[in-house]
C-alpha cells in the first residue's frame, strides 16, 4: 500500500531534501513497477503534468523519425551527449575507425575519453579515400564513424560505400549529420546505421536550445540506445523539447532559404566555372558527384 500524504507533496518533497540523498526516495511496494516515475503517484495534476511532458518528448520523437526515415529517434540533451551514447556501444579491445578532420569535440571523445575506456580509436582516417577507409577496417570494428561534410574541413565522403564495406566487417555506421540536416541528406537511406544531429544548430533555428538527436534503423540497435539512455539520463528536458519542436516546423523553410542564398551567391563568384554552382563548397568533381547522389 502506498503511505498517504499528510502534506501537499511539495512539502513532502522539501522535507526529504534535508534527510535524504534523493528527494524522489520513495518506499516502493511489489506492485508498483521501479521504472513507473514517482511523479505518476504523487497526486493528479501531476500525473497531468507528466503526461503531456511524456507527449511533447512522444511528438518530436516520432516527427524526427518520420523526417529521417528511421525506426526511432531519441533526443539528447546535447549533441555530444548523443554521440557519447553511441560510443558506449563499443566495448574495450573493439574498434573505432573515424576520420581526419571531425568537430573538435567529436575528436577529443575520440583521441582521449575513448582509449581511457580502453577501446582502440583509428582516428585519422582519410574518410574521402575508399581505400584507405577499407584498409582501416577490420574485423575488430564495431563503429565507423562518419561526419560528412567535415567541421571544419567541409570534406565530403561516400555514405553507401563506406557503409558497405562496413557491414561487410559486421561493423555499425554512425555519420554525423549536423551540417546537413535531415531536409539535405538522409543516410539512413544509404545505408548507416546511426545519424546524429546536433539539434543545436538547424533543428532548433534559432540558438536559444542545445540538444542532439540519434536516429536509428533497427529495432534491436534501437533497444541499446534506449537502454544506454535511460541507464544514463542525458535526455532533453521538457522546454528544450518544445523549442526543438517549434524549430522543427520552420527547419526545411530555413535550409531551403540558405540554400537558395548560397547557389546564388556561388553563382555570382564562379559564374564562368558551371561544376562549381552547387549550394556546398566542393572542391572536385568527385565531391560534387557524391553529394549529387545524397542530395534530394
Ligand atoms: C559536426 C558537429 N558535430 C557535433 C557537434 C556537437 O554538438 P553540440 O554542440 O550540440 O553538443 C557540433 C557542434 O558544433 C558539430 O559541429
Amino acid at each position: 500500500m502506498m503511505p498517504t500524504l499528510p502534506l501537499h507533496p511539495y512539502w513532502y518533497l522539501l522535507i526529504n531534501v534535508k534527510t535524504q540523498p534523493c528527494a524522489f526516495t520513495y518506499k516502493r511496494t511489489k506492485t508498483q513497477p521501479s521504472h513507473l516515475h514517482i511523479y505518476d503517484k504523487l497526486n493528479t495534476r501531476k500525473v497531468k503534468l507528466n503526461n503531456e511532458v511524456r507527449e511533447m518528448s512522444e511528438k518530436i520523437r516520432f516527427l524526427l523519425a518520420k523526417l529521417d526515415k528511421a525506426d526511432r529517434a531519441f533526443c539528447f540533451s546535447t549533441g555530444m551527449a548523443a554521440l557519447a551514447a553511441v560510443t558506449h556501444l563499443v566495448g574495450a579491445g573493439q574498434e573505432v575507425v573515424s576520420g581526419n578532420d571531425m568537430y573538435g569535440g567529436s575528436d577529443r571523445l575520440l583521441s582521449q575519453v575513448l582509449p581511457a575506456r580502453g577501446v582502440v580509436v583509428k582516428l585519422r582516417v582519410d574518410m574521402t579515400d575508399l581505400s584507405e577507409v577499407a584498409a582501416a577496417i577490420g574485423p575488430w570494428t564495431k563503429l565507423v564513424w562518419l561526419e560528412t561534410p567535415t567541421n571544419p574541413r567541409l570534406q565530403i565522403s561516400d555514405i553507401r560505400k563506406i557503409t558497405e564495406i562496413a557491414h561487410a566487417h559486421g561493423a555499425i555506421v554512425l555519420v554525423d549529420n549536423s551540417m546537413m540536416s535531415s531536409v539535405l541528406s538522409q543516410p539512413l537511406e544509404l545505408g548507416a546505421d546511426v545519424v546524429m544531429h546536433s539539434a543545436t544548430k538547424f533543428i532548433s533555428g534559432h540558438v536559444d536550445v542545445m540538444a542532439g538527436v540519434l536516429v536509428v534503423k533497427g529495432e534491436s540497435l534501437a533497444k541499446e540506445i534506449d537502454f544506454l539512455q535511460n541507464s544514463e539520463g542525458a535526455v532533453l528536458a521538457p522546454f528544450d523539447c518544445w523549442v526543438c519542436l517549434r524549430g522543427i516546423k520552420t527547419m526545411a523553410l530555413r535550409v531551403e532559404k540558405k540554400q537558395f542564398l548560397l547557389l546564388h551567391s556561388s553563382y555570382i563568384i564562379f559564374s564562368n566555372t558551371i561544376w562549381t554552382i552547387h549550394p556546398y563548397w566542393c572542391t572536385s568533381y568527385q565531391e560534387c558527384d557524391i553529394i549529387n547522389q545524397i542530395d534530394h
